[in-house]
């Protein structure tokens, strides 16, 4: 019997999510998994398709996996998530995969794991629904941070995006079952709560939106930090950001992707809203938040982006000033309307365009950084630094800063910002651990 598995995740938050989700379901199948992929039955990839690269780096180390299984046969190759969803039998015919499961179908993933590939044939379930997995209680796979994911699929159809066809429409998780979930982790002594969705803002459960949702998720953890993404700018308003205001272990940080500062380009992305309605919203966030981090995402070389499209982006950034953003090029999703947009910007074009925002922003996030420098942060120890031998803590604010002195994982401490290693600030223990108030 094929018991033991292995599972690698690519992608966002939600699929960090969502192999928690198949963690339990295997586990309460009876199955066990491993930390190597050389001692593991069945080698599973939690996907991503949002753009080629994800999916190259995938398509890459389903290879390592063939190989694994040429050395053993009899073990299962499986493919979940995302690219599962979009490629279907192609993982099969094309890259040797045995079973293909979509985001909605991971409930049969022990039966299709022990029915077998079917010989040469191989399975795909990716059938899309309503499914929310409330059924679910994910494994934390963190000691003291952890994802909610609060509503599933999105129906926004930006024209350069994939999500919308591999996770299906947008639904949300009943309101009770968030807050069951979220109960479960305080027993398991989590301080850190993410709220997700791709558009958070659009969770909605009879008659309650997410900034009841929000309230009930803070009223039930007052000692544990709460946070949320992704907020879709078009939905943000004063009843989220005065909820955010008003609970103080909510924490001041917005991640609310721009995409573009051109009308012309955003328009195009049917992202929803304009250069200066965006301004105006980033102008309440900081009128409510005072001490708010916000960050961002930036597409640059949408098809058809002129350079004077791309200097609006360049000013916009330059004038919200982004404590830190993720900054992609363009990358053509086919069934999207944004593949039928022309003329597409040439590799030369966008790679420059890309590593001028990259150097502006880097200059951006590294001066906002610097202004901690020398002030106190309450830091939550989230984990071993991974180059140097103190820790990663994470400000209330949600930036990672690194802390020297004696402390353990999930402890609240106090630490002085004493200087930027390349941007990322390093402190100094002045207080813990100690029952800091969140
Ligand atoms: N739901 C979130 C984003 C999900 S995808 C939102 O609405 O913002 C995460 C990011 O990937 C997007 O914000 C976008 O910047 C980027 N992205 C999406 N499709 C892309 C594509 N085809 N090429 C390059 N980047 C893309
Ligand atoms: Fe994609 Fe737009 Fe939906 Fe975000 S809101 S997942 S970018 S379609
Ligand atoms: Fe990627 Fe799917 Fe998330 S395409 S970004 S893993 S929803």
């Amino acid at each position: 019997m094929t018991d033991k598995f292995f599972i690698q995740t690519y992608g966002c938050q939600m699929n960090v999510y969502e192999t928690n989700v198949v963690r339990r379901i295997l586990a309460d199948a009876g199955f066990a998994e491993v930390a190597r992929e050389q001692d593991a039955d069945v080698l599973l990839m939690m996907t991503c398709s949002v753009r080629s690269h994800a999916e190259q780096r995938a398509l890459g180390r389903i290879g390592s996996y063939r190989t694994l299984r040429s050395d053993r046969p009899g073990r299962v190759i499986g493919v979940l998530g995302c690219m599962a969803q979009r490629h279907k039998e192609t993982l099969i015919h094309d890259h040797g995969v045995d079973i293909v499961v979509g985001p909605d179908e991971y409930l049969r993933l022990p039966e299709l794991i022990r029915e077998g590939p079917n010989g040469s044939t191989g399975v795909v379930a990716a059938e899309l629904s309503d499914q929310c997995y409330e059924q679910i209680m994910p494994r934390p796979d963190h000691e003291v941070t952890a994802f909610v994911t609060v509503m599933r699929g999105c129906d926004n159809y930006c024209t350069y995006c994939i999500v919308p066809y591999v996770k299906g429409r947008e639904r949300s998780k009943p309101f009770s079952r968030v807050l069951a979930e979220v109960e479960n982790l305080l027993k398991s002594g989590i301080r850190d709560i993410t709220l997700l969705g791709q558009n958070v803002l659009a969770y909605h459960d009879d008659g309650r939106g997410f900034p009841d949702l929000l309230r009930a998720v803070s009223g039930i953890c007052r000692d544990i930090r709460v946070r949320f993404l992704t907020s879709h700018p078009r939905d943000l308003d004063e009843r989220t950001l005065r909820v955010m205001a008003e609970l103080p272990n909510v924490c001041p940080s917005l991640h609310l992707p721009v995409q573009s500062g051109s009308d012309r380009i955003l328009k195009l992305m049917n992202r929803g809203y304009t250069r200066s309605d965006y301004l105006r919203k980033v102008e309440l966030c900081r009128r409510f938040l005072p001490g708010l981090v916000l960050s961002t995402d930036v597409l640059v070389a949408f098809p058809s982006e002129t350079e004077s499209d791309f200097s609006d982006t360049l000013s916009l950034v330059q004038s919200v000033r982004f404590d830190f953003a993720y900054m992609f090029r363009y990358s053509q999703r086919p069934g999207t309307k944004a593949a039928e947009i022309h003329p597409k910007v040439s590799e030369a074009d966008s790679g420059r365009r890309l590593a001028r925002l990259i150097e502006v922003q880097n200059r951006i996030t590294r001066e906002c950084n610097a202004a901690l420098v020398g002030g106190e942060q309450e830091l939550l120890i989230e984990g071993p630094s991974p180059r140097d031998s103190g820790f990663l803590g994470r400000t209330r604010s949600g930036k990672v800063v690194i802390v020297n002195g004696p402390a353990r994982i999930g402890d609240l401490v106090v630490g002085r910002v004493t200087h930027l290693n390349g941007w990322t600030p390093v402190a100094e223990l002045v207080r813990g651990p100690a029952a800091v108030p969140v």
